[in-house]
């Protein structure tokens, strides 16, 4: 069986929904966040602060390769941005089911805390602005596009119908 990779928008529900879909798989779960705060040893908005983006950005697409390069199939819940840089997405696209979480990003923003969040400081609009700067890369690269947000039961389920045997 092959990854199955969640991507989109900050506080979209990746993380969420990925630990649920992982039980229900019954597969182990991975976050790329957690993998390079546990590497570095320094939280999110520590390793913006401390190192800067672009360091961030390369830990990340190291994450991203070791988790692709794993024999056991994961779920695998991607930061918002990892997407975004074609090479370093590569290795999960190849060896994963990608589902985008479209959430419409004015919801997201007015439901979800942002704190620990340190590219979404400056504002809803600044927020929306991200977002239509990012969709038709997380299209790109996505096998699937999810549109069911009620409840990350109902995200899961819509999920599941694409995947063998899980409708
Ligand atoms: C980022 C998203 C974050 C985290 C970092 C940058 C982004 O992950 O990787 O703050 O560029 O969208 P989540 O999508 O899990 O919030």
């Amino acid at each position: 069986m092959k990854h199955v990779v969640l991507i989109g928008m900050m506080g979209c529900g990746k993380t969420t929904c990925g630990n649920l879909l992982g039980a229900r798989l019954g597969l182990p779960v991975a976050d790329t966040d957690a993998c390079v705060v546990a590497q570095e040893g320094q939280s999110i908005p520590d390793l913006f602060a401390t190192r800067g983006e672009a360091y961030f950005r390369t830990c990340e697409g190291r994450v991203a390769a070791e988790l692709a390069a794993r024999q056991e199939a994961a779920v695998i819940a991607c930061g918002g941005g990892l997407p975004l840089r074609e090479e370093a997405f590569a290795p999960l696209r190849e060896r994963g089911v990608v589902f985008f979480l479209n959430r419409d990003p004015g919801e997201i923003y007015d439901r979800v805390s942002m704190q620990g969040r340190p590219l979404a400081q400056d504002g809803r609009r600044a927020f929306l602005a991200l977002f239509a700067q990012r969709e038709a890369a997380y299209r790109r690269c996505a096998h699937h596009v999810i549109t069911q947000f009620s409840s990350p039961e109902a995200t899961v389920a819509e999920i599941l119908q694409h995947l063998p045997g899980g409708g």
